[in-house]
């Protein structure tokens, strides 16, 4: 495996991706881990993350230097390398110009992590501060036409330092660079496979559970899912798994998520109605976020109540995701303004004093579906767009009524054929109606209609973080308006979203 340091690098779980691309474990840890943790973790090397600080401020971020020590091979990034740079004997000053974006990088040693990759390459740099002087046993390996030391090596002990980050996309021989560490320098073996993953984490279940018992909420999204099927692999029937139907779902929805679990997977699994209490706490709710903790608190109760009735119970099963754990954690990312408390299957109480399970808390979404692949969840379940923990609650602005819960399930589902006849689900981020407490005048043949406005949102996005709204053709457009209006009774009027996050947000409550 291979151990990376966090110094606050926006790019740090990139860098994890890119290892796990080449089929190489590694972790990222904070940079407090000290020596007797890390030989622990037996690397068969160690990066160094860029980060945010300036090494020779007081406060900047150090990891133990008794690191250079463990005869383990080590490449810095960015602030990764002034650190190294730093703590072996070297100088790092502010630079006279930052330097940010594509730079021409020029290769004077074509061995060690430059090996196969010609003289002259793209790297993206993002610095203020550069190299002053090398440390002893240092020498330069490439330079750019604004940095001396761009990159610098110490082949002896196996240190290697680069001031780009070779695991963006702009540095198009990034990843070449990162293979000849792992493989190369490190020594390291593709092992890394949903197999393997497979194969340890059932061994790990079971050892941790024993002959104990274990429930899950199951939301019917890719990560509860996945976690189901995995400890079910593991542990069979002494895993319980909990669906809440709160009626805030959208149609179908409950059904197929019992046919799969429980008809085709033979999951123990427990089917809840819960729509009435779901429904009393929101009825006459208009604020968004009232209505939220209303559905939050609902839920813990409904879902308290049903874990009672199954005795012996130890563990908690989550399908809490590696990014969650790396920015919880995180040193450096503060509390941010709270927009929308996130509802989600997840947060779970904690009064319930149950042992956590997290089978999936070292994994990337990327690497949960591939894993969701190789257990075997169906395509489309794995590639289903966010849905959120709220439900239609929230895509209901006002008042969540029954009627109108009928009305945007069905406008919903006219949406959705369209969206998945055209091929375009995979590629947006997200596809929904959002149903408004506004009426408008019509006219259906001779009659005057007055009806409510439904709203469609269609994103592009990588993260959720930043969206924008997709340019769908005027003709799915068109077809997705004639459509619901035709086929839905309550609604004659249908209008775009074209607004983009931010200042929006994705769902409108
Ligand atoms: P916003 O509306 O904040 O949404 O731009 C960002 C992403 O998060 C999803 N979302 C939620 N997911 N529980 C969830 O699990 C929630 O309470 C929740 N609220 C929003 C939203 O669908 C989008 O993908």
């Amino acid at each position: 495996m291979i151990l990376i340091i966090d110094f606050g690098s926006q790019y740090n779980q990139l860098i994890a991706r890119r290892v796990r691309e080449h089929h190489v474990y590694c972790q990222i840890e904070p940079h407090g881990i000290d020596t007797a943790q890390i030989k622990a973790l037996s690397p068969e090397g160690i990066i160094l993350s860029g980060g945010p600080a300036s090494i020779y401020e007081k406060s900047s971020p150090r990891v133990d230097p008794g690191i250079f020590d463990l005869g383990i091979p080590i490449l810095g990034i960015c602030y990764g390398m002034q650190y190294m740079m730093d703590a072996l004997g070297g100088e790092v000053r502010k630079a006279e110009k930052r330097e940010y974006g594509f730079a021409e990088l020029h290769i004077k040693d074509g061995r060690g992590i430059f090996y196969g990759i010609e003289k002259k390459t793209r790297c993206w740099m993002s610095h203020g501060d550069t190299i002053e002087k090398l440390p002893s046993g240092f020498r330069i390996t490439a330079w750019t036409p604004n940095t001396r030391v761009a990159a610098t090596e110490n082949s002896t002990k196996n240190f290697y330092g680069l001031q780009f980050h070779p695991e963006v996309i702009h540095t198009p021989k990034g990843k070449k660079m990162l293979k000849n560490f792992l493989f190369r320098i490190c020594g390291c073996k593709k092992t890394w496979t949903m197999k393997s993953f497979i194969r340890e984490s059932v061994q790990d279940i079971r050892s941790q559970v024993g002959d104990k018992k274990v429930i899950l909420g199951l939301s019917g999204g890719v990560d509860s899912s996945v976690a189901a099927l995995l400890l079910h692999r593991a542990i069979g029937n002494q895993l319980t798994c909990i669906f809440l139907d709160n009626g805030l779902l959208r149609q179908s929805e409950a059904e197929q998520v019992r046919a799969l679990f429980k008809g085709h997977f033979k999951v123990n699994l427990r089917f809840v109605n819960a729509r009435r209490p779901f429904l009393e706490g929101l009825k006459g709710v208009v604020d968004p976020e009232k209505k939220r903790k209303i559905i939050g608190r609902t839920f813990i109760r409904a879902f308290e109540n049903e874990a009672r009735k199954i005795k012996g119970v130890e563990f908690l099963a989550q399908g809490t995701l590696y990014p969650d754990v790396i920015e919880s954690r995180s040193a450096f990312g503060g509390p941010s303004a709270v927009i929308k408390s996130h509802h989600n299957v997840g947060g779970l109480p904690k009064k319930m004093r149950l042992k956590l399970i997290e089978p999936l808390k070292h994994l990337f979404k990327d690497e949960v579906r591939l894993l969701g692949k190789a257990l075997g969840l169906p395509e489309d379940l794995i590639w289903r767009q966010p849905f959120p923990g709220p439900g239609l609650a929230i895509r209901i602005i006002g008042d969540v009524t029954r009627r109108r819960l009928s009305i945007l399930r069905k406008v919903d589902a006219v949406l959705l054929e369209e969206i998945r006849a055209s091929n375009l689900y995979k590629k947006l981020w997200q596809s929904f109606a959002v149903l408004l407490p506004l009426k408008s005048v019509g006219i259906m043949g001779d009659q005057r209609t007055y009806e409510y406005i439904v709203a469609i949102r269609a994103v592009t996005s990588t993260d959720a973080m930043t969206a924008d709204w997709a340019k769908l053709p005027h003709s799915l457009l068109g077809r997705i308006s004639n459509r619901i209006i035709n086929e839905v009774r309550g609604v004659n009027r249908v209008v775009y979203d074209i607004s983009s996050k931010p200042p929006s947000t994705i769902e409108w409550e």
